[in-house]
């Protein structure tokens, strides 16, 4: 036989179960930013990191264009707190095995040289200030480039260069 009051215990009792699994639920849920941030950089441990450590001055795209061996990323972040980026020791080395993992030497992405910023074509495919400006400036006023041979008529470009990072350029 049930009483009232063993009715009421017992519903709490079932309250305080959920109670408990919902606190347990939460608890283990990972302390991870939203994963449809930047969909553009791979999904990792690291990753959230590099979006907060590395998005205040720069879209931390940047880090897209050119893969890098282990010493190349070491050094490309010791020049990023140079400029005054603010992260932990532990913070630079979570971005740095998040770097070294995703973007090796070797990889890189094609740049859209009709939507490229200058500074965009000097990180991503090696222009010199000069030459990204040059083409940048061509851009606006000739238009889009369509093929490879039309980036060769900007002046100051060198079409063997230009060759040579054929398979980094997208139209
Ligand atoms: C305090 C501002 C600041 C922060 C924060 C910052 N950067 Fe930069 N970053 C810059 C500047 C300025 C440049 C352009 C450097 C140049 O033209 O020489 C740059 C350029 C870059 C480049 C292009 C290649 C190069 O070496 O110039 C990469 C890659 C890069 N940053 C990665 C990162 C990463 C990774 C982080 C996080 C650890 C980061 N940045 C945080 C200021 C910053």
């Amino acid at each position: 036989m049930t009483t009232p009051a063993m009715k009421l215990t017992m519903a709490w009792a079932l309250c305080f179960c959920a109670f408990s699994y919902a606190q347990q639920a939460t608890q283990q849920q990972p302390s991870q930013a939203p994963a449809d941030k930047n969909p553009e950089l791979p999904a990792g441990p690291g990753k959230s990191t590099l979006v907060r450590v590395c998005s205040s001055c720069h879209s931390p795209d940047n880090v897209i264009a050119n893969g890098q061996d282990r010493a190349g990323w070491e050094a490309t972040i010791t020049k990023m707190a140079g400029f005054g980026a603010s992260g932990t020791d532990e913070e630079y080395t979570e971005i740095l095995e998040y770097l070294v993992k995703n973007f090796p030497a070797g990889s890189s992405t094609p740049v859209n040289v009709n939507k490229a910023t200058s500074a965009q074509l000097v990180s991503g495919l090696g222009f010199t200030s000069a030459e990204a400006d040059a083409t940048v400036k061509y851009r606006e006023k000739n238009g889009d480039f369509k093929t490879i041979d039309d980036l060769k008529k900007v002046p100051d470009l060198d079409a063997k260069k230009l060759d040579a990072k054929k398979a980094k350029l997208a139209f």
